[in-house]
């Protein structure tokens, strides 16, 4: 113990003797202290209460309680202070019981002379044990700030691209299609074969560059999820499917989902990071998606047969994707698990809770 720091022991005890003799053995430690005794539940309650006590030393049985109830009746917070039980023969189930309840330590009255260093560990351990509740407290603030952050930042970035898409398709978009009938009008009043050439060289160029435009759009602003969400997915899926040699499967128990647009984007970001990252890395023949909602959960399932990921994958430092979804699921109230056996595939799910939808079934394949 810090020699400056005054220690102030509460104790419980309902015997003036026995508080004689704790209070001798004290002084003779020499170390600061104060000791107060108290012998009815109701005093100790509102004399920890007061927050002015930072140990308790407490007999076992007591006149109409014992020492487990005084300490059960405390509040459990990390202020509780640390209680130590010196009493005579408890046996062995209240010993079992202190312990479990989460009594600091126990002491035999026989044994009162080793009371100095049952005090030291007891408050080494009680000052240890709070750092750390203060440690883990400040983790899980500075976690949920970093996982609001990242929320926030999604929901920006969500929403500038929306705006970078209505932009194309406002300026970029309508230029293209105004230059286009140009060109047409030119073709329709020109005779000259080199001057048609040239033209038809231009619509080439401009069908190229408005092809682009929606690309980009769709990219940054999937208009497809207005068709609704069963209908994006699939449209991912053919897409996906096009470009590699993976059959993929789509299910759905409702055919008509229109869950809020914010857990539409959600879902449809999922499944789109998912099936990159399958034809990217997971060089499988097979993967199912699958969206329920069952129980007013909508799940959004995409399951590979392929080579698994690894832990150390898992963790790569520059490694955003799944990282990304867990964090876009929480933005919607949802949560992401990823399961995976090495060689068996890897299965990405979304869960997010919500208010209830119509169920129709329906089933599509691509091939
Ligand atoms: N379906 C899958 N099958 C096999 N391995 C996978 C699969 N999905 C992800 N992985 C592995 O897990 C790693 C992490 O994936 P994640 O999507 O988080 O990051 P990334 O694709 O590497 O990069 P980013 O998505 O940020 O561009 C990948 O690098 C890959 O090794
Ligand atoms: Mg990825």
């Amino acid at each position: 113990m810090p020699p400056t720091d005054v220690l102030n022991i509460l104790h419980l005890e309902d015997s003036p003797v026995d508080h004689d003799l704790v209070s001798r053995t004290l002084k003779r430690t020499g170390f600061a202290h104060t000791i107060t005794r108290v012998e009815t539940l109701i005093d100790f309650l509102n004399y920890v209460g007061t927050g002015a006590f930072s140990l308790v030393i407490a007999d076992y049985r007591l006149p109409g309680f014992t020492a487990i109830d005084a300490w059960l009746a405390l509040p459990e917070t990390t202020d509780r202070p640390p209680f130590i039980l010196l009493s005579g023969a408890i046996g062995e189930a209240a010993a079992v019981t202190a312990i479990q309840t989460g009594i600091s330590d126990y002491l035999h009255k026989d044994e009162i002379a080793r009371l100095e260093r049952v005090i030291s560990r007891t408050m080494e351990m009680h000052r240890t044990r709070r750092a750390k509740a203060e440690v883990d407290r400040e983790l899980a603030l500075s976690e949920k700030r970093l996982s609001d952050l990242t929320g926030h930042l999604q929901t920006a970035i969500d929403r500038e691209r929306a705006a970078i898409a209505r932009e194309i398709h406002d300026d970029i978009g309508g230029s293209l299609a105004a230059a286009n009938l140009d060109i047409a009008w030119i073709t329709r009043h020109v005779s000259d074969p080199a001057l048609l050439e040239h033209a038809q060289a231009a619509t080439d160029m401009l069908q190229h560059a408005m092809g682009a435009s929606q690309r980009i759009m769709m990219d940054l602003r999937p208009a497809v999820l207005d068709q609704g969400l069963l209908a994006a997915i699939q449209w991912l899926a053919s897409c996906s499917e096009r470009r590699s040699s993976m059959k993929i499967v789509v299910r759905s128990n409702c055919e008509d989902l229109h869950p809020d647009k914010a857990v539409q984007l959600v879902a449809y970001r999922t499944a789109q990071e998912a099936l990159t990252n399958v034809t990217k890395y997971a060089k499988c023949s097979l993967v199912q998606i699958e969206i329920s909602n069952a129980g007013n959960v909508l799940t959004l399932e995409v399951c590979d047969n392929g080579v698994g990921i690894t832990r150390e994958e898992m963790m790569k430092p520059h490694a955003f994707g799944i990282r990304g979804l867990q964090e876009r699921a929480k933005t919607v109230g949802g949560w992401l698990d990823v399961s995976t056996q090495s060689g068996r595939g890897t299965t990405i799910t979304l869960s997010v809770p919500m208010a209830s939808m119509p169920s129709t079934p329906a089933e599509t394949q691509f091939q």
